[in-house]
């Protein structure tokens, strides 16, 4: 494993020759503490008058974090160190929370004392409950908590102090409570149901459980099988290191904006089939496969080039072998099914099936597409009563904790500037205006 040498570089280097002037140009490296080193490219313009070209980053480090690491080859996810299925199996939703935005696991004080702190921060000003009142009922969720979490940075801004680490706890604090009480009350206007305000006695999950399923006209049993099923499905999406939605908050984020805006803007990037909603499109998609026996039409489909359709669920960009968290979804199915005396659910069986189906397909394998955390996390979903359309809902309440924690650390570096990356122009060079009569 490479040591990261507290000096800038490593004390490697690639050298780049211009092959017109034969001028060499010594680009240094970094290493970091695991995964691939850098090269560092940041004077690369200035002393070649050139910019680097990676439309969609496939070959770009955005920053140097410590938060988490992944190994797509070898399909491995660790936040701040800890392998994934260890933190699923053996840690709770609110203290991988307190691991991913402070860096160690907590020990009791000071996790019941991180716990309190987000269970006292669960409500919402009364006024934001009128904000749903404006949409549609049938207006999609995301819309609806993409706009509610934009709209409470109008009422923590005046004298939100983001380089002041205890505000910008604070901050962190109101986003990870309050995300599950829109998300609940967004859900209940859906139905035109009355909200349900969130209970100081009840468990992270089991209060979101609540808030979405009681009534205020009978008492309502919390299911602690379903509450661990969520909050075993929020940590494992918690954080994925510099994903689309992600990048978006750092770079909102990076000119100084108020987080809850920046957290916005990542769930409207989550929204995306591509990322985040492809859970919804998983669901779709199985019901559209409706049988077995038609796995085999989807997946040429799949194949030809010339039908857009896609296996939602199935592919990443960095993971090259099984997502470790689809991995971990799949067994937990398995388990949340028959703690429910869910027998044969069709949906899993489908699945599994698409799944065998392409796992030996010559295309898929070649081309290393292997299920995705949004292959399996629908049908649990499913099971805890959760609606299609909620599932991207679900994505964000779990991955607001890595947007956030991914802000700090940027707000807290040092060498932290405004992201405003270039471009290769081809478009029109200098020509004169010409009037309209001569157009
Ligand atoms: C998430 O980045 C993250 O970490 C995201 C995430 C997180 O936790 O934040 O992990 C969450 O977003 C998971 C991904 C969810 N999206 C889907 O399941 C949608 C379906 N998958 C794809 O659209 C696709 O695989 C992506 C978007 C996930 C990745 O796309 P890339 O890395 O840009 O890869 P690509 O589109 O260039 O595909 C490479 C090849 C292409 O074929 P060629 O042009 O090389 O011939 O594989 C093919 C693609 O056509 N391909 C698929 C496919 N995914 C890729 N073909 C069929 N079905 C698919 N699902």
């Amino acid at each position: 494993m490479n040591k990261k040498n507290t000096e800038s570089g490593s004390g490697n280097s690639y050298t780049l020759i211009d092959n017109k002037t034969n001028k060499k140009y010594e680009l240094p490296t970094q290493d970091g503490t695991d995964g691939p080193s850098v090269i560092d490219i940041r004077k690369i313009y200035a002393e070649t008058g050139c910019f680097t070209f990676d439309p969609g980053f496939t070959s770009t480090a955005s920053c140097d974090s410590k938060i988490t690491y992944i190994d797509g080859e070898a399909g491995i996810l660790r936040y701040r160190g800890y392998p994934i299925q260890e933190l699923a199996e053996k840690s709770d939703y609110l203290e991988v929370c307190y691991l991913l935005l402070h860096g160690e696991l907590p020990n009791a004080t000071e996790k019941d004392e991180f716990v309190h702190n987000i269970t006292y921060h669960t409500m919402l000003d009364e006024r934001i409950l009128f904000f749903f009142r404006g949409f549609p009922r049938a207006a999609h969720p995301m819309a609806v908590i993409c706009g509610t979490v934009g709209a409470l940075s109008a009422f923590y801004h005046d004298n939100l102090d983001i380089y002041d680490p205890r505000q910008r706890m604070i901050a962190s604090h109101r986003l990870i409570a309050k995300l599950p009480t829109i998300a609940a009350m967004a859900y209940k206007y859906s139905l035109g149901q009355p909200f349900i305000y969130p209970r100081n006695e009840l468990s992270y999950c089991a209060n979101f459980l609540r808030m979405m399923f009681a009534v205020p006209c009978e008492d309502y049993k919390s299911n602690p099988v379903l509450a661990r099923a969520l909050d075993k499905i929020f940590i494992l999406h918690a954080d994925h290191e510099q994903n689309a939605s992600t990048s978006t908050v750092r770079l909102a984020g990076s000119t100084g904006a108020n987080p809850f805006a920046c957290v916005s803007a990542g769930i409207a990037s989550l929204w995306g089939p591509a990322h985040g909603g492809a859970n919804e499109a998983v669901l779709n998609m199985l019901h559209e496969i409706g049988s077995k026996d038609r796995v085999p039409e989807f997946v040429k489909r799949a194949k030809d080039k010339n039908d857009p359709f896609r296996l939602m669920g199935f592919g990443h960009r960095v993971y090259k072998n099984y997502d470790p968290r689809a991995a971990v979804l799949r067994s937990s199915a398995h388990e949340v099914l028959e703690d429910l005396g869910v027998k044969n659910e069709p949906l899993l069986e489908l699945a599994i099936e698409l799944e065998r189906i392409a796992l030996e397909d010559d295309y898929f394998v070649e081309k290393k597409l292997f299920p995705n955390v949004d292959f399996y996390s629908g049908i649990i979903l499913k099971a805890l009563g959760i609606p299609t359309s909620m599932f991207t809902v679900m994505f964000a309440l779990g991955r607001t904790v890595g947007w956030i924690a991914q802000w700090n650390e940027m707000i807290a570096d040092p060498e932290q500037k405004i992201g405003r990356p270039r471009q290769l122009y081809s478009g029109a060079t200098e020509r004169a205006f010409v009037p309209i009569e001569k157009r």
